[in-house]
């Protein structure tokens, strides 16, 4: 269910289109946590800030059914690509059912397995990476792909905000553990920029100078 809000913001903003509007319902009917897909508002985000530093080539930690992979995917140019991580083999066919429908299919290259041995077999420098498997990785994502990411690139990190649970010091399970560590580790490393963009789940916008 959307909150006034959302709904809002959904009927003031580009939409989502026919084949991401499917796969999100389809995620939503098919599969649990369903709630992990980036949805309509966040998509349109991560496509404008793909387009806003004109990136060419961009990585992500977590596919899951591929909602994000194609929002990013269509605001690649033609010679553009994004490799996108997923390590449940589970979810591939689902993930390629969609691609195969996408206008953007040779664009995304799924890489399937666990980032934290693929990033240092990837030889590309990117202009964005896109931070959002496992929460109580980050730290780990975050020293493995800052070599691979140009000066003046992006790094976008999902769910920092963790539901708010980040501020509560009763919580004390490994994600919100994972993600304070992780907050303060960028909060505190002089190589980059950083904003929080407390937009649904908070998401973290760091700039490597
Ligand atoms: C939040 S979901 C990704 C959502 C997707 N980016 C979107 O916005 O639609 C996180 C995904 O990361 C995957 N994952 C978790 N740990 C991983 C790892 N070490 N390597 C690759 N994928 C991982 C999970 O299986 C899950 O599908």
């Amino acid at each position: 269910m959307f909150t006034a809000e959302e709904l809002y913001i959904q009927s003031h903003i580009d939409p989502e289109g026919e084949l991401l509007s499917r796969l999100n319902r389809d995620t939503n009917v098919k599969l649990v946590r369903s709630r992990m897909l980036s949805g309509h508002i966040q998509g349109r985000m991560l496509k404008m800030f793909c387009r806003m530093i004109n990136a060419k080539k961009v990585l992500e930690l977590g596919t899951f059914t591929g909602y994000s992979s194609q929002c990013f995917a269509e605001a690649l140019p033609d010679d553009g690509f994004i490799y996108t991580i997923e390590e449940n083999d589970e979810l591939e066919d689902f993930i390629n059912e969609y691609l195969a429908l996408s206008p953007n299919k040779d664009k995304i290259r799924l890489l399937m397995g666990d980032a934290k041995k693929i990033i240092p077999t990837l030889e590309d420098e990117f202009d964005m990476v896109f931070i959002d498997a496992d929460k109580r990785e980050y730290c780990e994502y975050y020293n493995l792909v800052f070599p691979k990411v140009r000066k003046g690139g992006f790094m976008l990190a999902d769910n920092t905000l963790w539901s708010g649970k980040i501020l509560d010091e009763s919580e004390h399970d490994p994600q919100t553990e994972g993600l304070r560590r992780f907050n303060d580790m960028v909060a505190s490393d002089e190589r980059v920029e950083k904003v929080f963009v407390p937009s649904r789940d908070g998401l973290t916008i760091i700039y490597k100078k």
